[in-house]
């Protein structure tokens, strides 16, 4: 692939830059209205005894090897909440939640074109965002049953979740994880037996624990495989409100952007984001010593 056919890495770029939105954001298939203070406060909260909790050791009781962990991670927005990726996860959160004040966006799918374009690195950091300290309950699904990451890079056992609930019925409450100190809940992707993961995740069953899952929280972060070599994102973003769409500067090609963004259908695209994109470093180092701060 040449060079020239590769989404460029603009020279004012940013480590993670919000390009998008292509359209406005799409009303819900359901249209509900926006969700007001009062309903927010009434929705359902996920049941207070959750089995299956994974503390992750908070910040500054911390083994090394648990810090190491993190940053491994990439769960930037905690270990290094002043670096401009960590900014840029902000501002990503900001556009979200002037999208869901005019009109009931709740669910997003993350998504990309191809394997490695950061759509987990991405999920994680924004599931973590917007849960704001906890303020909002906030559900990241591993809906990439194919090359499931997430636990994995927070260091979490393999064990069942939303692959169970698919094939065997499994109840979504009692395979969260409560993830400590993200204060984010975790469905993790668990492991399919007698199905393709691509059968499960097109099945009107994964449509229905999401309207579930949906009753429960505030924001749900569905991380999903890529585009291009599968049509899973596809359909279980007919179930989100909308899709974040992650492009890697400089390594995802041109073409496969927007043949992916022609499928997924552009007025369901909230925003693309452009990660890894070189350059935002600089700027944040300059301005951050006129600013007399740690960057
Ligand atoms: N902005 C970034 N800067 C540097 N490395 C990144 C960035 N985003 C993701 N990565 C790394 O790239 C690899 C692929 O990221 P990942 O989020 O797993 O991609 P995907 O889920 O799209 O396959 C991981 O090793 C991740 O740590
Ligand atoms: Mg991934």
């Amino acid at each position: 692939m040449k060079k020239s056919s590769r989404v460029p890495m603009k020279p004012s770029g940013s480590f993670l830059g919000l390009v998008g939105p292509v359209a406005a954001p799409p009303p819900p298939d359901d249209p509900t209205p926006a969700p007001t203070p009062a309903a927010e406060e009434s929705l359902v909260a996920p049941p207070a005894e959750l089995p299956a909790v994974v503390p992750l050791s908070p910040l500054d009781r911390a083994s090394q090897e648990t810090v190491s962990n993190l940053e491994a991670s990439r769960l930037i927005v905690l270990t290094d909440p002043r670096s401009p990726h960590a900014d840029r996860i902000r501002y990503l959160r900001m556009h979200l939640r002037s999208l869901a004040k005019s009109g009931g966006l709740r669910t997003i799918v993350v998504t990309s074109a191809q394997p490695k374009d950061g759509k987990s690195t991405i999920s994680s950091n924004l599931a973590t965002s917007l849960a704001e300290h906890g303020k909002r309950r906030v559900l990241l699904v591993e809906a990439d049953l194919h090359q499931p990451s997430l636990a994995q890079g927070l260091m979490i056992p393999q064990r069942p979740g939303l692959s169970e609930c698919l094939e065997a019925g499994a109840d979504p409450f009692e395979m969260l994880i409560r993830l400590e100190p993200l204060e984010i809940f975790l469905l993790p992707a668990g492991k399919p037996r007698d199905h393709s993961p691509s059968d499960l995740i097109q099945s009107e069953a994964c449509g229905r624990l999401i309207e579930k899952l949906k009753a429960h929280f505030d924001w749900i972060v569905i991380d999903t495989p890529p585009v291009e070599a599968l049509s899973d994102s596809i359909a279980i973003s007919r179930h989100a409100d909308g899709v974040l769409f992650v492009v890697r500067a400089d390594e995802t090609p041109r073409r496969s952007v927007s043949h992916a963004i022609d499928q997924i259908g552009r007025s369901r695209v909230l925003g693309v984001v452009l990660n890894a994109a070189e350059g935002l470093g600089n700027l944040y180092s300059k301005y951050g010593r006129y600013y007399g701060e740690r960057r």
